[in-house]
């Protein structure tokens, strides 16, 4: 028996999965919730230290499960690394300390200071630095937290002074933490706003323009081969051989190998990728432009466009949470199921601003169209609602961008979101087009093991794409009028979020 391991740390809980290499199968895993900490309105952080005690805990009682199940622990071949991107972490090279906690991807602390960017670009433009970055000048990147962190916290201008400070996204810190090693793939890379996409090497031009020095900056791999070993613990010596961004983890997950092939995962936020091949497509209509994977320093990239949103499982958090409507996630599907529509109710819940395709970090949550009937209930729905038209509209981008090159037939759909079947038809509903939900439970994990078993070369890439062929498929069953009816009123209600701050 080979199995192949992976480390998935999202923005909501951390993972421990085991793989067998020949069917796909999960064997057993673990997963820890992990905190948020919201110290002030728009900034949202987490702890470096509990980001990797949770990752630890999940591995032990792994490592556990396989005891138990008479498996031997010499069977793990190769450790793979789906992470939260953009998250923005800073320690001490010396004493291994975070010098601050985690600035999560969320967080919205650095507006301003993307708004002074954007004003000293030459043209003033949000856009100025996306054919080079593929990315927009937004807080969501990682470049100004670093910036925040440098300007801001006296340990880590001490560390900088000192020759000591060292940054890294959570798929560096973990690898630093386990290994020893200061590195992160490319995919990673790509999510910083300080990577040249077109050369996959740190720009000068842009560590000088947002003033980060090179020196404290992770050496970029690609997304397959060996960036070190375990140094201690159950699997001391197994090699941590495969790393990407878990958004593109998914992508290899579902097997999007081909152009055009396109994936939609609902996590904490919602993540649209669509394969572009070795074409890196600089965006019209506010995508991202982001590596998809590369799998061997000698290989060719794989390039993906990218919507991004920042509606998604928050939202069901949200309502469960702060409005107490359910009182467990999986509630909100017979809460929404409990009324026919959402008697023309529309929630936009940018509690963060909103991403693709509008970077409007000004947005807030909006609900329109309340009466006297209106009930919990409807905006349950209309929030499950919300994460479908936004889906909708990242795939119109992407469809148009790709401008020929390729077509979006079927949407390949994972993540928490997709345990609910109402909101997997609501989705196929808001798209027009069918969508296709894997049986595969924990697509990330198993594009991170994937990459993993590619860079210890205990697979093939040809070989894996079978096992995530098993699907539901759902069909668009609502009439077309009554689909463009429905997108035209939540552009609407977009518009109300969107200008609300500007009162
Ligand atoms: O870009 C942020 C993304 O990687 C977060 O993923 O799964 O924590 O929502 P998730």
């Amino acid at each position: 028996m080979v199995l192949l391991a992976a480390i998935d740390q999202g923005t909501s809980s951390s993972r421990f999965l085991i793989y067998d290499s020949d069917s796909g199968e999960l064997v057993t895993s673990h997963q820890i919730e992990v905190r948020q900490i919201f110290p002030q309105a728009g900034w949202v952080e987490m702890n470096p230290r509990e980001i990797l005690e949770t990752i630890e805990a999940c591995m032990d009682r792994v490592c556990d499960n396989l005891r138990n199940m008479g498996i031997s622990l010499s069977e793990i071949v190769s450790i793979g690394i789906a992470n939260q991107r953009e998250t923005t972490i800073v320690w001490d090279r010396t004493t291994g300390k975070p010098l601050y906690n985690a600035i999560v991807w969320l967080d919205t602390r650095t507006a301003e200071l993307a708004q002074d960017s954007i004003d000293r670009t030459p043209t003033q433009d949000k856009d100025y630095f996306k054919a080079k970055t593929g990315l927009p000048i937004h807080p969501y990147f990682s470049a100004l937290k670093l910036k925040w962190l440098i300007d801001n916290v006296p340990e880590v201008q001490e560390a900088l002074s000192a020759g000591n400070l060292l940054f890294g996204t959570v798929d560096s810190w973990i690898i630093w933490k386990l290994t020893g090693n200061h590195v992160t793939d490319v995919t990673n890379a790509s999510r910083t706003l300080l990577l040249d996409l077109h050369k996959r090497k740190w720009s000068t031009q842009l560590c000088e323009f947002f003033e980060i020095p090179q020196s404290i900056l992770p050496t970029i791999h690609s997304s397959a081969e060996v960036y070190g070993r375990l140094s201690w613990g159950p699997l001391k010596n197994v090699p941590i051989s495969g790393c990407l961004g878990d958004q593109q983890a998914a992508m290899v997950g579902h097997g999007c190998l081909q152009v055009g092939d396109t994936k939609s995962t609902y996590g904490t936020g919602t993540f649209m990728l669509c394969n572009t091949g070795v074409k890196a497509i600089n965006s019209k209509s506010g995508l991202l432009t982001t590596v998809g994977f590369q799998f061997g320093s000698h290989s060719p990239v794989c390039y993906a466009l990218e919507g991004s949103g920042s509606i998604g499982g928050n939202v069901v958090r949200f309502l469960r949470d702060n409005m107490g409507f359910i009182s467990t996630n999986s509630e909100v599907e017979e809460l929404a199921s409990s009324v026919p529509n959402t008697s023309d109710v529309y929630f936009v819940p940018c509690f963060a601003g909103l991403y693709t395709p509008y970077w409007d970090s000004t947005a807030r949550g909006t609900i329109c169209g309340l009466t006297q009937c209106s009930t919990k209930a409807h905006i349950a729905r209309a929030a499950l609602k919300a994460v479908a038209f936004q889906t909708s509209e990242m795939t119109e981008a992407i469809q148009r961008d790709l401008d020929g090159v390729g077509k979006i037939h079927t949407l390949k759909i994972d993540g928490g979101m997709t345990a609910n079947k109402l909101f997997n038809q609501m989705q196929a509903d808001a798209l027009g087009r069918p969508i296709v939900v894997s049986k595969m439970a924990e697509i990330s994990g198993w594009g991170a093991a994937v990459a993993a078993g590619i860079g210890a070369h205990q697979l093939s890439l040809d070989a894996f794409s079978e096992f995530t062929n098993q699907v539901i498929r759902y069909s668009a069953e609502m009439p077309e009028d009554q689909r463009l009816e429905e997108m035209a009123k939540w552009e609407a209600a977009v518009d109300r979020a969107r200008n609300w701050a500007a009162i």
